[in-house]
């Protein structure tokens, strides 16, 4: 790649998944470093689950400065590591683990990474403000703990199977102290708590590209102008969910801005340094715009 050849004083960085192949971590992480001329490399590993002990294990022999890590790892990592940071202990989840001499501490930087996005995307700071949140699975627990954690007012949490939205609105209240509540999903969902939120996120993969016309079954007519709607999908750019919502007026985000300032996060816990968020932006798109071709 031309920058600073890999020698005795190169840090290491690196991403545990199962597969790793189709990440855009190492093309976001290795630019940043090559602009700020910092002797790291990130390296994609591809971890067995059944080797996720001893892989964590190597990070303390070989001295890696920090990890990522993906799907199917996230939760299975948590008892391996040495410290888990207070946020990523309520998501229940770790995406980013900071070797410090040795001793291991876990962060998720997904959740933190979205209410990022929304402050630098959208200028929508969630202090005092309502959301609601389609979907309860991994992502949505990590963007539901952490709104919470930035002063949200209140929460809804609608999902295909109830059980799993009562489930997550429990936790995120026993945890956190902001009252959430879960919310039938589809047609009866209340069109009274649509119009009246500030913020609406869609987390499940519903419209995810190659099945780009699939869009939750939702009341979009009760949406407006005044309200931001995000959907954490960024291919396509703007699923139907988002562009039903764009029709109704509300402000619209896909989730790019979320996969940058993840990154971004965690660039700024492994080095110290101030990330260069628009030359991480750019080398997101273009792994994103090539993915398409
Ligand atoms: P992730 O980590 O991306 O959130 P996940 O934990 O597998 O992935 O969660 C997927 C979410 O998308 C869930 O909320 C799931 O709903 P269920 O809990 O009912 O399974 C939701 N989802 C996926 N496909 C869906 C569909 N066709 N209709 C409605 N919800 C769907």
């Amino acid at each position: 790649m031309g920058f600073p050849a890999i020698n005795g004083n190169t840090k290491v960085c690196c991403l545990f998944g199962w597969p790793v192949e189709h990440s855009f971590s190492p093309a976001m992480h290795n630019a940043a470093y090559q602009r700020l001329s910092l002797n790291y490399t990130y390296v994609p590993f591809n971890v067995h689950p059944a080797s996720l002990p001893q892989a964590v294990q190597a990070v303390r022999a070989l001295g890696l400065v920090g990890v990522n890590v993906t799907v199917p790892h996230k939760q299975a990592v948590l008892p391996l590591l040495d410290q888990i940071d207070a946020a990523a202990q309520m998501i229940g989840a770790v995406n980013t683990i900071v070797n410090v001499d040795g001793k291991l501490v876990g962060y998720n930087t997904d959740g933190s990474g979205f209410v990022k996005s929304l402050i630098e995307g959208a200028r929508f700071a969630p202090k005092n403000k309502t959301a609601l949140i389609l979907g309860a699975g991994g992502a949505a627990r990590a963007v539901a703990v952490q709104l919470a954690l930035s002063g949200l007012a209140g929460l809804y949490i609608t999902n295909r199977t109830p059980a799993r939205a009562a489930e997550l609105a429990e936790h995120v209240s026993r945890t956190t102290g902001v009252q959430a509540v879960a919310l039938p999903w589809g047609h009866d969902l209340p069109a009274d708590i649509v119009m009246e939120v500030d913020l609406v996120v869609q987390t499940t993969s519903m419209g995810m590209s190659p099945h780009i016309d699939q869009c939750p079954d939702f009341p979009l007519t009760a949406l407006h102008a005044g309200q931001l709607v995000c959907d954490l999908i960024y291919n396509p750019d703007q699923t139907a969910f988002l562009r039903g919502a764009a029709a109704r007026g509300a402000a619209t985000l896909n989730g790019l801005g979320m996969l940058l300032y993840q990154g971004v996060l965690a660039f700024e816990l492994w080095t110290g340094q101030t990330a260069p968020v628009d030359v991480m932006r750019e080398a997101l798109l273009k792994q994103v715009a090539e993915r398409r071709e």
